[in-house]
């Protein structure tokens, strides 16, 4: 006879989640798996039909169909016996949803990211004391030609899990994000209570979807830089291509922290990313950007936080904070200077290489701080996105010494 199993376990919230996320049907069905001690029982499947397929109108019907198709071929494969249930739900879709929109290209699905706390995992997402943080956001199923900024970049992950598991980095602070897509990041640093937080992108539908997932999220949306609010939900919203972002529009922003998620991939846009870096971390070197086109010289390497001038791919374990001595009159002593964190998966070395030549003849510190500022796994159930291939940089200007 079947074991009754304690669906209080974390594999149960994994399940949930990953369905949530929009996770691939074999992430999916490994989570049913564990589940069910290494097999997908009946007690797994009833779970799913009530818990997982029962959900809001709004869910995207062609992924819940196709998830159920692998997985009553799965179960069909391993001989095991399928819930009438799950057939007559297969049935159903098959029936109502003739054209998989999968395949079309200019779907817009609406994927529901949850963090899960690491010792919070006892609860299921129906159970009011479940330590579960859920951000809806509206994504494109096409992450290249046009809809980039529309997905969800495994850095923005990175950067959410170190805003949440370092809140004290964000919190009360005034934080700027460059190119910041769907918008995740900003929904986190609203979660920790930033003391303004500012999304920006240089492209018009990323920007409207990323306004559409704010508002999803229960944030108002402010797109007027000059409008001075106290609401503390209120978010702004800026389009702000690097290449025609002017001084004095980088300067009114200010920030104390900025942030970018997988923004050095493109090499024809690096020179005029590193300038809007440049500016808002109050290092401006203008001869040098006149003369960036030309930059030919690509031989960086990247400082550790030892001190030492290590190479790439040495790691280090400090986590001092910078003090700015700063050239601002208006400031009696030090205070603390911008930092930067720029959050990256290697795609194309070269075009790396030549992002830390730009950051580096642009006179500003780069320290790799991808394992002192490691952050908690709060992604456990998303087998799509691996925290270790993505690397963290803080940038700050160089006139600052560390504490
Ligand atoms: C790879 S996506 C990353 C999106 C998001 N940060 C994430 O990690 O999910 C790069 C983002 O940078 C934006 N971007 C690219 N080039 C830009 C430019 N020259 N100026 C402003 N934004 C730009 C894109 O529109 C897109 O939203």
């Amino acid at each position: 006879m079947e074991q009754e199993l304690d669906s209080s376990l974390p594999c149960w919230k994994h399940l949930v989640s990953a369905i949530l996320a929009m996770e691939p049907s074999q992430c999916l069905i490994s989570h049913a798996m564990a589940c069910g001690g290494g097999s997908i029982t009946h007690h797994v499947q009833q779970f799913i039909s009530d818990h997982c397929l029962s959900t809001p109108g709004d869910f995207h019907a062609p992924y819940l169909k196709n998830f159920l198709k692998k997985l009553i071929t799965h179960l069909e494969f391993n001989h095991a016996s399928v819930l009438d249930q799950l057939y007559e739900l297969y049935a159903h879709y098959i029936a109502s949803f003739q054209y998989d929109s999968l395949g079309n290209r200019d779907a817009r699905i609406c994927k529901r990211i949850s963090f899960l706390s690491p010792d919070g995992c006892s609860e299921l997402l129906s159970c009011p004391n479940s330590r579960v943080l859920v951000f809806p956001l509206q994504c494109s199923l096409n992450m290249l030609e046009g809809d980039t900024g529309c997905s969800i970049w495994p850095s923005s992950l990175f950067l959410s899990e170190l805003i949440l598991s370092r809140p004290e980095l964000f919190s009360n602070k005034s934080c700027f994000e460059i190119g910041s897509g769907v918008g995740l990041v900003g929904l986190c640093l609203a979660h920790v209570k930033a003391s303004k937080v500012i999304l920006s992108d240089g492209d018009l539908s990323t920007l409207a979807n990323m306004k559409n997932n704010l508002e999803l999220n229960h944030l108002n949306v402010e797109t007027d830089m000059l409008q001075r609010s106290k609401d503390s939900s209120m978010v702004k919203c800026l389009y702000l291509p690097w290449e025609s972002a002017s001084e004095s529009q980088l300067q009114d922003i200010m920030p104390d922290v900025i942030l970018g998620a997988d923004v050095i991939y493109d090499p024809v846009c690096l020179p005029h990313l590193v300038r809007v870096l440049a500016i808002l971390l109050n290092q401006i070197n203008l001869e040098f950007y006149r003369q960036c086109a030309s930059c030919k010289d690509l031989s960086p390497n990247i400082k550790h936080e030892n001190g030492e001038h290590n190479h790439r791919d040495a790691v280090d374990r400090s986590d001092g904070r910078c003090k700015a001595i700063y050239n601002d009159a208006s400031t009696s002593g030090s205070k603390e200077a911008p930092v930067a964190y720029i959050a990256y998966v290697i795609r194309n070395i070269e075009t790396l290489n030549y992002f830390l030549s730009l950051v580096e003849k642009a006179n500003l510190n780069i320290v790799d701080v991808t394992d002192s500022l490691k952050p908690v796994n709060l992604l456990p159930y998303m087998q799509s996105y691996n925290q270790t291939s993505v690397k963290l940089l803080r940038i700050t200007c160089s006139n600052i010494q560390s504490d």
